[in-house]
């Protein structure tokens, strides 16, 4: 029997994540995203369906402009209203039991000390369920919201986020020994001061005196998920990540990084079994080929092409918009994204690659149709290529998990690739086996390191 793959739902607490365009389907109910009712409802059925991890992607700035200005972002709800997902996540873990919560906070919109305390609250709040996905911000719109004139140059964002993530490391970790917290109401010892320590942390950007406020929660450092893919994105993976969110065209391209990724672990001093990788998929499900075929048709007319555009153009530091939705690709001028470009030239047979196919790919990218036990075997491919994990997109929430959920789990079931029940404990334990992390983790270092 295979291992069975682990599950993770793909989200955002706005209306239009990824998929732009689709919040106008009747059962789209992410509309709703300000009520606590629409998380709180997802999160039973993710657990229902026996889905190990709920993740909210989430930025803190717009995309770059499209026609010279953000019109088209507030026009179609491109991430904006978007909402805080740290604060309604200890309600989603009131209403549940196992499911795990990862949630995307940039280095740049909290101070670590801050940070630290709150992870630290939401896993005890949450007994051991929490996890971080790291993110280092590549909106200039974000960093001039917290006061900087532009981004910080990419890779010193990395530097950045090494320090930040140290200070974390040192609070979750070294400030309490196991067994500072007594509540000995016999002596009236509330805290164990021989093993309640400062911190003492003077960096570049940052000097925490600690000690850390929270007493240490089950997992002490959550679980860390991390998604960089340039040269600095994946040596601070390598060093740092648990997960790993890939977004590969192919099993091969994914089995291409996964293999690249685990012979550079030894160099960090971590083992081939410290990161767990996740692929990016969605899915559209029929009961014959046929449905499904048509299912696809009508959420590809459902998608906004331009929306798409004024994102990945967003994304990726280009102005798209002031381009005609039908010049040709060879007319676009643009410094450094060639290989977007290229990708979506070479993808187009027999005619020339427009603008508009930049939308109408993006929209595709990373789609399975098919009947269960299509998709079934396509996520067969995805394993055999080392992936551990899916992160499912979605077109509608619920809509899209309630079907994977319905109709592609029973099947994956019987074949090995999706778990029968849960395993008990901490998110961590679930996914490797123990609830903090391992001694081959940089974290660990600082275990009885300020005594
Ligand atoms: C599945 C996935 C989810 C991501 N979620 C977020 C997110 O929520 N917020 C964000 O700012 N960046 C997000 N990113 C972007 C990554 O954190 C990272 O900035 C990007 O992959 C580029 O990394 P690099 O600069 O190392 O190439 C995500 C990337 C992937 C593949």
């Amino acid at each position: 029997m295979p291992t069975p793959l682990i599950f993770s739902a793909f989200v955002m607490n706005t209306a239009s994540h990824i998929l732009h365009g689709v919040w106008r389907q009747p059962g789209a109910r992410q509309v709703e995203f300000n009520s606590l009712d629409l998380w709180v409802d997802l999160a039973k059925e993710l657990e229902r369906g026996l889905f190990d991890v709920l993740f909210f992607a989430d930025v803190t700035g717009l995309y770059g402009d499209f026609d010279g200005s953000y019109k088209k972002h507030v026009d179609i709800g491109l991430q904006i209203p978007s909402n805080d997902p740290s604060v309604i996540l200890s309600a989603l873990a009131y209403n549940t039991e196992n499911l795990g919560f990862a949630f995307t906070s940039s280095i740049l919109q909290e101070h670590p000390f801050n940070f630290a305390r709150k992870i630290s609250t939401l896993d005890h709040a949450s007994k051991g369920r929490i996890a971080w996905n790291i993110v280092t911000n590549s909106l200039p719109n974000a960093a001039r919201n917290f006061g900087y004139d532009d981004l910080t140059p990419h890779d010193e964002r990395y530097e950045w986020a090494e320090e930040y993530v140290d200070v974390t490391y040192k609070l979750w970790e070294g400030s309490w020994d196991d067994g500072a917290l007594l509540q000995d109401r016999e002596s009236g010892l509330h805290g164990d001061f021989s093993k309640v320590h400062r911190i003492n942390h003077v960096g570049k950007r940052y000097k925490v005196e600690g000690p850390h406020l929270v007493a240490p929660s089950l997992q002490r450092t959550p679980v860390l998920f991390q998604a960089g893919s340039s040269p600095a994105g994946t040596k601070f993976a390598a060093a740092n990540a648990e997960a790993q969110f890939l977004i590969a065209p192919t099993p091969d391209a994914a089995a291409s990084k996964i293999t690249s990724m685990q012979a550079l672990l030894p160099k960090y001093g971590r083992r081939a079994g410290d990161i767990k990788f996740f692929q990016g998929l969605s899915f559209v499900i029929g009961s014959t080929e046929e449905e499904a075929a048509r299912k696809d048709r009508e959420l590809d007319a459902a998608i906004d092409d331009e929306a798409m555009i004024a994102h990945l153009g967003g994304a990726m530091g280009i102005e798209l918009g002031t381009n005609q939705l039908d010049q040709p690709l060879s007319d676009v001028k643009t410094q450094g994204i060639q290989s977007v470009l290229n990708w979506v030239r070479e993808s187009i047979e027999g005619r020339e690659a427009t603008v508009r196919d930049i939308g109408i790919l993006t929209g595709k990218r990373s789609r399975l149709v098919g009947t269960p036990e299509q998709i079934a075997g396509k996520l067969k491919a995805w394993q055999a290529a080392g992936v551990d994990g899916i992160n499912v997109m979605n077109a509608t929430i619920p809509g899209s998990y309630s079907d994977f959920i319905e109709h592609v789990m029973p099947v994956l079931r019987k074949q090995g690739l999706a778990k029968e029940g849960y395993a008990p404990g901490s998110l961590r334990r679930k996914l490797f086996g123990h609830d903090t992390v391992p001694e081959t983790h940089p974290a660990a270092a600082y275990r009885q390191a300020f005594h």
